[in-house]
C-alpha cells in the first residue's frame, strides 16, 4: 500500500508523515518512509541541485529533475518495497509536481501528467491525503517554527517583504492540490490549520479506513 502526504510547505506535512509512519509500526506493520526529492543518494543530489537557491533553474528543468528523482525512488526503492508487502508512506508524491510546475510555474497540465507516468511507470498512490493550508499560513509556520519564546530570533517581516509573486504562486499551488487530489476515497483533504493532534487524529482515522477495505 503507498500512501502519499501532500500540502504546502508549512502544512505539517513531514511531521504527520513520521508520526503516522510510527503508528503503523507500533500497529506491527512493515513500514518504510520516503520524502521526495531526496531518499536515493541520486535523488539526494538532485534535490541539493533543485534547493539551492543560488542557481536560476527554468521551470521544464526543474520538472524534468523532479521527474528524475522520481524515476529513480520508484524503481530502486518503491517498487521492491511494495512487492514485500510494506507500507510505503510518501512525503510527497507526483501531486506535487502537478500542483507546483503545472499550477503553480503554469508548464502544460497534459505534459507535467505524462512526464509523471513516465517516471512512475504508472505506480499511484492507494491513498493520497492533502493537508491543505492557507499560503500564509503555511509560510508563518516555517518562519516561526515551535520555537516560541524567541521572538525577534527570526525575521517577523519576512512575510511583509515576500514578493506578492511568491504568494501569488503558493496560491495557484494550493488551488491546483485542490483540483488535482483525487476523489474520496482514494483522496482525502484535511484541514491543516487545525492542531497537529486533530489533523493526526483524522489522518489515523482515514488510514485505518484504508487498511479495513
Ligand atoms: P519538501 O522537501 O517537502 O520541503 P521541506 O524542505 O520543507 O521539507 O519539498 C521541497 C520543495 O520541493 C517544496 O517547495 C516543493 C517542491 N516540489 C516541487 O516543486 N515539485 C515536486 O514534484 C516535488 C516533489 C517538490
Amino acid at each position: 500500500m503507498l500512501i502519499a502526504i501532500e500540502g504546502l510547505d508549512g502544512s505539517g506535512k513531514t511531521t504527520q508523515a513520521r508520526l503516522l509512519a510510527e503508528y503503523l509500526r507500533k500497529r506491527g506493520k512493515d513500514v518504510l518512509l520516503v520524502e521526495e526529492p531526496g531518499t536515493t543518494p541520486t535523488g539526494k543530489a538532485i534535490r541539493a541541485i533543485l534547493l539551492d537557491h543560488g542557481r536560476e533553474i527554468l521551470p521544464l528543468a526543474e520538472l524534468l529533475l523532479y521527474e528524475a528523482s522520481r524515476a529513480q525512488l520508484v524503481r530502486e526503492v518503491l517498487e521492491p518495497a511494495l512487492a514485500a508487502g510494506k507500507i510505503v508512506v510518501a512525503d510527497r508524491f507526483a501531486l506535487s509536481s502537478l500542483a507546483y510546475q503545472g499550477y503553480g510555474r503554469g508548464l502544460p497540465l497534459e505534459l507535467v501528467q505524462e512526464l509523471n507516468a513516465i517516471a512512475t511507470g504508472g505506480l499511484e498512490p492507494d491513498l493520497t491525503i492533502l493537508l491543505d493550508i492557507s499560503p500564509e499560513e503555511g509560510l508563518r509556520r516555517k518562519v516561526q517554527p515551535a520555537s516560541r519564546g524567541e521572538a525577534g530570533v527570526r525575521p517577523t517581516t519576512f512575510l511583509d517583504r515576500l514578493e506578492e509573486s511568491g504568494l501569488e504562486f503558493l496560491r495557484r499551488v494550493r488551488e491546483g492540490y485542490l483540483k488535482a487530489v483525487p476523489p474520496p476515497p482514494r483522496g482525502r483533504v484535511l484541514d491543516a490549520h487545525l492542531s497537529q493532534e486533530e489533523v493526526f487524529r483524522q489522518i489515523v482515522e482515514i488510514v485505518e479506513l484504508a487498511l479495513a477495505l
